[in-house]
């Protein structure tokens, strides 16, 4: 990507400002950041004379008129993070989620130098849902026409979008499908309150981590059975990074771990790793989520990309423990600033 001029949406983000990093050292012309700071700060975004930062949505016209028609490369990541919250509010989850991927691939359509844009779609969304034994989600399971969430809901419109833009738009879109990310840079609290306590407490890797450093009991919700594939954030980037080097247009990639851990498990080995002796809490099942047994089917990204997710969860976590100590004050001044309207709210209300 030497002497490209690339787009990240949501460049600001966890997922988003990890990989501006990474792209930064294939030295681009150019790396525009669009991020309208919804779930992210500005001091995520790298500094470097190389990237120019526009706020705002990328959803906005002003904004995507001011995009060069020279870009080479486009990450879309931009999101309304994340189920809670879509659930909420599920007129935001549209207007930052899936109204962005209808205006952004409508712009670009008519881009001449397009090389391949990169979609970032969720394993949540096609995961079976099951508390059996769980069998590795393949990239042509079957999509339910019943999901849990506006955000589910989104994010496979994107990949609607995306096959409908490089069918009768010929736009090379790669769609990447995610499973659970983890790893430095999420920041719990960051950017604007979104209406409930997932503004805060974001994803449950996070979370734990925080708690367990703090010494407070993790709280495991329905009895922690569920599992989730955890990928590390320098693999997730890695992999999209393969996708637009390497993916071809139209197809959809798993960027997964292939690995299955149990809530349980994990709150158990975070609380080893922080040696944090607090008991844990046990919750309630949240209402929303079916989902139960799952991870992704890492054969075609390793086939077709060459990919392969190889942190350790044990090295993931160790590293994510060690910068979240070391970002302590940040992550405590974001957490604390919605402080007032986390009071009045329960925790299990959404
Ligand atoms: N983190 C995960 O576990 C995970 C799992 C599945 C899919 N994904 C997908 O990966 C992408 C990145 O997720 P993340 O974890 O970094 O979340 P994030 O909340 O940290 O990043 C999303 C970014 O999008 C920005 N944004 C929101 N609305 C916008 C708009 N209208 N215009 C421009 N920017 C806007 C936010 O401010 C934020 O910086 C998202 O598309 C998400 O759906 C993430």
């Amino acid at each position: 990507m030497k002497n490209k001029v690339i787009l990240i949406t949501g460049g600001a983000g966890f997922v988003g400002s990890n990989l501006a990093h990474m792209l930064l050292a294939e030295e681009p012309k150019e790396l525009i950041i669009v991020d309208n700071l919804l779930s992210s700060e500005r001091p995520m975004i790298p500094d470097s004379k190389k990237v120019t930062f526009i706020h705002g949505s990328i959803a906005d016209d002003r904004i995507l008129g001011e995009l060069p028609s020279q870009l080479n490369y486009v990450f879309h990541l931009a999101t309304f993070h994340g189920n809670q919250n879509s659930i909420f509010d599920p007129i935001a989850d549209h207007a930052n989620n899936t109204f962005t991927t209808l205006k952004l691939f409508e712009t670009l359509k008519d881009f001449p130098h397009i090389k391949k844009i990169v979609y970032s779609s969720a394993g949540c969304t096609v995961a079976e849902k099951t508390f059996d034994a769980a069998e590795p989600t393949r990239e042509d399971a079957p999509v339910s026409l019943y999901l849990d969430s506006p955000y589910q809901l989104s994010k496979i419109f994107g990949e609607y979008y995306s096959n409908y833009y490089f069918s009768h738009h010929k736009l090379p879109i790669v769609k990447a499908r995610f499973q659970n990310v983890y790893g430095p840079g999420e920041i719990l609290g960051a950017g604007k309150w979104r209406g409930t306590y997932a503004t805060v407490w974001r994803n449950v890797v996070p979370t734990f981590i925080y708690r367990s450093i703090k010494s407070m009991p993790l709280i495991v919700e329905n009895e922690g059975r569920a599992s989730r594939d955890f990928i590390y954030v320098t693999d997730i980037v890695r992999g999209l990074v393969a996708c637009a080097k390497s993916g071809t247009p139209g197809e959809v990639y798993n960027l997964a771990s292939g690995t299955e851990t149990s809530i349980l498990q994990l709150a158990k080995l975070i609380n080893q790793l922080t040696g944090n002796s607090t008991q844990l809490e046990m919750g309630p099942k949240r209402p929303w989520d079916n989902s139960g047994h799952r991870f992704g089917s890492v054969e075609k990204a390793k086939e077709e990309l060459d990919f392969i997710a190889d942190t350790p969860i044990t090295e993931g976590l160790r590293n994510t423990i060690q910068w979240t100590k070391d970002n302590m004050d940040q992550i405590d001044h974001c957490v604390n600033k919605h402080a007032d309207k986390m009071e009045k709210i329960t925790a299990f209300s959404s």
